[in-house]
């Protein structure tokens, strides 16, 4: 088959890896795979396409020139920005909710809405449209306070503190963002905070039927013990052995088909990964976030764990042809992954630092290395150029097997001022459950 991946980040190359991998299995041998922009490392399977993935019409017509018979949109911008809405209009199956199924993660008050209409087990929520609101708000909840933007905001447009004082600075400068300004009506969300673990579990769904991969957790903040700020997460890993025996089914129930019931009686249905980001509270299962795509580092531990074919599953969800896919297979043994990040990041990060010992990290069986933030500098050497730079993903016979060989593989990796938390599945490989928040 040929499919165009569009995006640039691990996420994107973890998909591309499974494809990649199918060559001879019953999803019909090697495909043709294509990628816009891409990265390097996406770049030793496929071909890469300079286009703008945020252009609807241009990745439609490099669809149609490649004669592309699948895309796959990864990140969240392109899709809030319409562009699988762009592919199918030209004729092709596309993997990836159109622009106002997408709002399910572009418009954190949105999504309430739809929850509320759905009777979705979430935090309870004020929406506010301005500073006064917030601080009333704040009082009704009590600390800790958290405090939503409600557009996309890369992974910064959320703040969990005990601050009164930070929270209503977050809500100040959420309503003053650029983009705020320029729709004119920005609004905050508000919500009570919720305890317990969280996992993240993707719900595949054609806009009817719901298929649920394994559920895996990522570690948001920078440093080990979930110190220091949050990011877009630091590794991750799958199965979660702590978790509660029914909790995909619970959630599957409870939360994705109520929802997908609910984006379709609105005349938009959802089409794509619906990913619900979950905390297990005291008081029962609740949604912390929905976002309408891959997770990105949990795609890399779910996707090495899944054993049916991936462009199969992909293609019947395009296709709106789910209820007839047979029950997915999984691997029963663990995966792990680990974020190489840019000296800086979180913050302001340094790029241009040299990358080595990737293929040494992948001579270690049950390792493979995914690029993030790579590029190739003039004379053709590889390079740091973002802030997660590379996701070092391990399968093993259980957690504590993946752990250990996911970061034997970060051993091998060198690159200069690179940072990486050293705790990723710690708890969860010693039989402990991991809160991750
Ligand atoms: P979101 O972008 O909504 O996923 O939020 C990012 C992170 O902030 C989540 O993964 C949680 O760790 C934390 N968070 C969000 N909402 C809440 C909440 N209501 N209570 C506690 N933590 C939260
Ligand atoms: N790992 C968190 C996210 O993809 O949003």
């Amino acid at each position: 088959m040929k499919i165009l991946v569009i995006g640039s980040g691990a996420r994107e190359h973890a998909i591309v890896h499974s494809f990649a991998a199918e060559a001879g299995t019953s999803a019909g041998g090697a495909h043709e795979l294509h990628a816009a922009p891409g990265n390097p490392g996406i770049g030793e399977v496929a071909a890469l396409h300079p286009v703008d993935a945020l252009d609807g019409e241009a990745v439609a017509a490099l669809a149609t020139s490649i004669g592309a018979e699948l895309v796959v949109v990864g990140p969240e911008a392109p899709l809030v920005a319409g562009v699988a809405d762009a592919v199918r209009a030209a004729g092709i199956p596309c993997f990836g909710p159109g622009a106002e199924a997408a709002r399910l993660e572009g418009s954190k008050a949105f999504a309430k809405d739809v929850m509320a209409a759905a009777s979705v087990p979430t935090a309870l929520a004020h929406v506010c449209s301005d500073v006064d609101q917030v601080a009333d708000a704040l009082d009704a909840f009590g600390a800790p306070y958290v405090v939503k933007d409600d557009g996309l905001a890369a992974g910064k447009g959320v703040v969990v503190t005990d601050d009164r004082q930070a929270a209503l600075e977050h809500a100040a400068a959420c309503f003053a963002t650029p983009r705020a300004a320029a729709d004119g009506e920005a609004q905050v969300v508000v919500e009570e905070y919720l305890d317990g673990p969280e996992v993240s579990l993707f719900c595949l769904s054609d806009g009817s039927t719901v298929v649920p991969l394994a559920p895996a957790q990522d570690f948001k903040r920078a440093l080990d013990d979930d110190a220091g700020p949050n990011t877009g997460g630091m590794g991750a890993y799958s199965p979660l052995p702590w978790a509660p025996e029914g909790l995909t089914d619970e959630v599957v129930t409870r939360i994705a088909q109520p929802t997908i019931e609910e984006m379709a009686r609105r005349g938009t249905p959802f089409a794509g990964v619906l990913y619900v980001g979950l905390a297990l509270t005291s008081r029962g299962t609740r949604v912390v976030e929905f976002n309408a795509r891959f997770g990105d580092p949990e795609t890399q531990v779910v996707l090495t764990r899944l054993a049916t074919p991936l462009s199969t599953v992909l293609l019947a969800a395009a296709r709106g042809a789910l209820a007839d896919l047979p029950r997915l297979r999984w691997h029963d043994d663990a995966a792990v992954t680990v974020v190489v990040a840019s000296h800086g990041y979180p913050g302001t990060v340094r790029s241009g630092d040299p990358i080595t010992g990737i293929a040494d990290a992948e001579a270690l069986a049950g390792v493979h290395v995914l690029h993030a933030g790579t590029a190739r500098d003039g004379d053709g050497t590889l390079v740091s150029a973002g802030g997660r730079v590379l996701s070092v993903v391990a399968r093993g016979s259980d957690l504590a097997d993946a752990r250990r060989l996911a970061y034997a593989g970060v051993d091998q990796v060198v690159l200069p001022g690179s940072h990486h938390r050293t705790d990723i599945a710690a708890k969860a490989a010693a039989g402990e459950v991991e809160l991750a928040g």
